[in-house]
């Protein structure tokens, strides 16, 4: 079983970072292959939108976004993780999001479209984190992931958000949300076991 994690902070001791390790502990104990990375230490351009990729399922920009692409055919999970930045994901994981343009499809009209991991039986799960503890002051972070996720045919299971946090790895000290996020990451790994 293979469990990938894309994290758009690029704080690897960061709060997102420790949201997602909890997440993973179920699956690491139950033997599963974990790959986790961070977005900013791949080079990821911006979609062009050149609709290049209309008939191939394949970005037509020469960068490391196929090799994110690769990893998501191969793994069974994936969790999908980003810090609010200003009221929305990191510009990170923005620009990987855009460029995913090029795993939809629209074969009959524009009011429909089918997604390359339709049917694919991958499961993931969607993780935000920012600084005020009033949810709102997270904007769209969560949905966003989450609707982008569906969008592209992946099965969400749960979400996970940490409100109030500042300092990197201060999420450390909340416990709760750190047992809440192990037991999203037992759900998740019970999913793929089926
Ligand atoms: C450029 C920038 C914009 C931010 N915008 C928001 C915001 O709109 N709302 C909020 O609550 N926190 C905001 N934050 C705080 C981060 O979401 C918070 O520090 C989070 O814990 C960072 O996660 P990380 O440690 O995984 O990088 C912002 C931080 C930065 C650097």
């Amino acid at each position: 079983m293979k469990i990938l994690s894309i994290n758009g902070s690029r704080r690897k001791t960061g709060n997102t970072e420790y949201l997602i390790k909890s997440i993973l502990t179920s699956a690491k104990e139950g033997g599963a292959q974990i790959e986790s990375i961070f977005l900013g230490d791949y080079n990821i351009g911006a979609c062009t939108g050149c609709e290049g990729c209309r008939s191939s399922w394949e970005c037509v920009i020469k960068d490391d976004f196929a090799k994110i692409v690769k990893k998501i055919d191969e793994a069974e999970g994936i969790i999908l993780a980003s810090p609010t930045y200003w009221y929305s994901v990191t510009s990170d994981m923005k620009r990987f999001i855009d460029r995913c343009y090029s795993l939809i499809q629209f074969p009959v009209n524009r009011k429909k479209w089918i997604a390359k991991y339709q049917g694919s039986g991958k499961v993931c799960v969607t993780v935000a984190v920012c600084e005020q503890s009033e949810e709102s002051m997270m904007g769209n972070t969560l949905s966003l992931l989450t609707d982008f996720y569906k969008d592209i045919g992946l099965d969400v299971v749960e979400s996970v958000k940490g409100l109030g946090f500042f300092e990197a790895g201060s999420i450390k000290a909340d416990h709760n949300l750190l047992q809440k996020a192990e037991m999203t990451g037992q759900k998740l790994f019970d999913r793929i076991k089926g």
